[in-house]
């Protein structure tokens, strides 16, 4: 009833560190299962529609253009209450108020170069999903 799927995007800085191994065992470890994933370094297009909720924020341009600037791993997580337990696994937006143990706390770098995304919401998941599946 509550497995769902969602979708995580580790980011180019967490690409470019290679920790794509490290931050997966963590998914892993958690219960969380990769069902599908591959590799893409996004078009400034892509990365635009990808985020278009976040258009108007003043944050926009740096995103994209961080989101844009190197490969990064798509992949879509199965398992109890995906979406959340990915969100709390991953910890919050800004690595340095992130709680310790978190994948942005010890991979993160700030705002923008945060390591990972993943879905907020089940609306957003089958958004985020069929936008790369
Ligand atoms: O990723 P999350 O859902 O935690 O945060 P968001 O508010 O949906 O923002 C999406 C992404 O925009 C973040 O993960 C950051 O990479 C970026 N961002 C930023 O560059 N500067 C901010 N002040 C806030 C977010
Ligand atoms: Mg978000």
């Amino acid at each position: 009833m509550k497995t769902e799927h969602t979708l995580s995007i580790i980011k180019p800085d967490a690409v470019a560190k290679n920790v794509i191994g490290a931050i997966i065992n963590r998914l892993e470890t958690s219960g969380l299962m990769i069902v599908n994933a591959k590799i893409l370094q996004l078009t400034s297009i892509q990365a635009s529609e990808f985020y278009a909720a976040h258009q108007n924020k003043f944050f926009f341009n740096e995103l994209i253009n961080f989101m844009i600037s190197g490969p990064i791993f798509i992949q879509i997580l199965k398992g109890y209450q995906a979406i959340k337990k990915n969100r709390e696994i991953m910890g919050a937006t800004d690595p340095t108020v992130a709680l310790s143990g978190t994948i942005r706390s010890d991979y993160g770098y700030n705002c923008t170069k945060n390591a990972i995304h993943g879905s907020d919401s089940k609306k957003s998941a089958i958004r985020e999903i069929s936008y790369f599946f």
